[in-house]
C-alpha cells in the first residue's frame, strides 16, 4: 500500500500509559486532510457547484483550465490530466515509445505502481539499487551497472522523486544522454520539487504526477497527469488516454479510458493556486523537525538513535513526507501508535521481493541499501497545517521512547 492508510480518519486514541512517559497525553495524525479542506472550503464548493451547474463532467473548461496552470507551474509545455498516478507512468512510457520487449531502468524502493507500470508498458524492469542518504536512485550504481553491461534493449530510465525530494537530475541526466535513454520521472510525490531550480516535470522527456488524496497536491479521488515539452509526446499521450482516439469513434491505436474528470479538475484547480504556499508550509514543518529533534539530541549528530535523510544542496525538497531511520522501526512505531501519533512505513517491501515480480529473478541480497531501508525507514505526521506544540509531543513521544 502506498500512503492509502492515512485516510482512515477515526481519532486514535492515546493509550493511559502516556502518563509514563511524562508526556501529556494527545493525537497527532499522520495527516488530517480536513485542516487543508477548511482552509478553501467556500473555494472547492463553488468549483465543483459550477460542475454540476453545468452537468460537463468529462474534459471541458475545467480539465483545459488545470491543464494550462499545471503546465505553466511546472514550466513545461504540455500537461495531459488522467485518471491517477499510476496511469500518467504507464501513459508517459508508452507515449515515450516504450514497448514490449524494451527495459526501463528504475529503483527497488518506490511504491508499486512504479514498476507494474514498466510491466503494463509490456516492458522489463532493470533495477538498480538507492542511495543510502536519500533513498533516490543512486546514479553512481548505475554508472558502474552500464560498465558492467549495458543491454541494447533498454530505452528509458525513470527515476523516483522519493518523498518530494527529485533523484540526482545531474548525473542520471548525463548517464541517460550518454546511453541514449529517455527519462520518465515518477514525480507521483513531487508536485513543486525541484533540481537546480527547475521544477519536476521538466527534468526528463516526460514526467508523471499522483494526485491521489494524501499526496502533497491532491484531488478529492484519484487523478493524475503526465507533463511534457516534446510536442509529439503530449498528442500522443492525449491520444493515448482517450482509447488511442482523435476523432471520436475513430482509432489510431489501443489507449485506454484514462480521462481526469471535471469536477477533479475543478478541485486541482483551486489547490493550484495555494500548492506553492503549501509546500513552503511543509518545508517550515520540515526544518521544525530537524531543529526538535537535534535539540532532543535524537538526531542531526553522531551516536544519534535516528538517522536522518540527506536533502542535497541542489534539492527543492517539498517533503511529501518527513523520514527518519532507527534500527528499532517497528517498535517505534508501536510506541508512537500507543500514545496517539501516526506513522506509515514507505515502503515494507521492495519492489524486487514483491510476489508478482519474483520472475525478474532477483532475490534477498540483491538489492542491501533497499531491503536495509524497508527494515528502517519510518514517516513522522507531515502536512501544511501541522503546529509546531503537536511536533514537539511528537519528537518528546520519540525521546521518551529512547529514554
Ligand atoms: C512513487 C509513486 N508512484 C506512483 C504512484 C501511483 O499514483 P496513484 O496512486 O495516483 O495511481 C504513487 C502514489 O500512489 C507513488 O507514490
Amino acid at each position: 500500500m502506498d500512503d492509502r492508510i492515512a485516510l482512515d480518519f477515526r481519532p486514535m486514541t492515546p493509550s493511559p500509559t502516556s502518563a509514563s512517559t511524562g508526556v501529556s497525553a494527545r493525537t497527532v495524525p499522520l495527516l488530517d486532510l480536513r485542516r487543508q479542506y477548511a482552509r478553501i472550503r467556500e473555494e472547492v464548493r463553488t468549483a465543483i457547484d459550477a460542475v454540476c451547474e453545468s452537468q460537463h463532467f468529462i474534459f471541458g473548461p475545467q480539465v483545459e483550465t488545470f491543464e494550462r496552470g499545471a503546465a505553466k507551474f511546472v514550466g513545461a509545455e504540455a500537461c495531459v490530466g488522467c485518471a491517477s498516478g499510476t496511469d500518467a507512468i504507464w501513459l508517459a512510457l508508452a507515449a515515450c515509445g516504450v514497448e514490449p520487449g524494451d527495459e526501463v531502468l528504475t529503483t527497488p524502493f518506490s511504491f508499486f505502481a512504479t514498476i507494474s507500470s514498466i510491466v503494463r508498458a509490456g516492458a522489463r524492469a532493470v533495477l538498480v539499487d538507492i542511495d543510502p542518504d536519500t533513498l533516490n536512485l543512486d546514479a553512481t550504481a548505475v554508472e558502474a551497472r552500464f560498465r558492467d553491461s549495458f543491454s541494447p534493449r533498454l530505452k528509458a530510465m525513470l527515476p523516483v522523486h522519493l518523498y518530494g525530494q527529485c533523484a540526482d537530475m545531474d548525473a542520471l541526466g548525463r548517464l541517460a544522454a550518454d546511453h541514449h535513454l529517455v527519462i520518465v520521472e515518477d514525480a507521483a510525490q513531487a508536485f513543486g520539487a525541484a533540481w537546480r531550480g527547475r521544477r519536476a516535470g521538466t527534468l526528463g522527456r516526460a514526467a508523471a504526477f499522483s494526485f491521489y488524496p494524501t499526496k502533497n497536491l491532491s484531488a478529492f479521488g484519484d487523478a493524475g497527469c503526465v507533463t511534457t515539452s516534446d510536442p509529439q509526446v503530449a498528442d500522443r499521450l492525449r491520444r493515448l488516454r482517450n482509447h488511442g482516439s482523435e476523432v471520436r469513434y475513430y482509432h489510431e491505436e489501443i489507449g485506454g479510458n484514462s480521462r481526469l474528470d471535471a469536477i477533479q479538475a475543478a478541485v486541482l484547480n483551486v489547490k493550484l493556486r495555494h500548492i506553492e504556499q503549501w509546500n513552503e508550509e511543509r518545508r517550515a514543518r520540515a526544518a521544525t523537525y530537524d531543529r526538535l529533534l537535534a535539540k532532543a539530541g535524537l538526531a542531526g549528530a553522531a551516536q544519534t538513535p535516528l538517522r536522518l535523510l540527506r536533502t542535497s544542496p541542489e534539492a527543492y525538497h517539498i517533503y511529501h513526507q518527513y523520514v527518519v531511520r532507527t534500527a528499532k522501526r517497528d517498535a517505534l512505531r508501536k510506541f508512537l501508535a500507543d500514545h496517539g501519533v501516526g506513522t506509515e512505513v514507505y515502503y515494507p517491501v521492495p519492489l524486487h521481493l514483491q510476489a508478482p515480480l519474483r520472475y525478474f529473478g532477483y532475490g534477498e541480497g540483491s538489492f542491501p541499501e533497499s531491503e536495509r531501508a524497508a527494515r528502517d525507514v519510518l514517516a513522522l505526521p507531515m502536512f501544511a497545517e501541522l503546529t509546531e506544540p503537536e511536533q514537539q509531543y511528537v519528537v518528546d513521544t520519540i525521546a521518551a521512547f529512547f529514554s
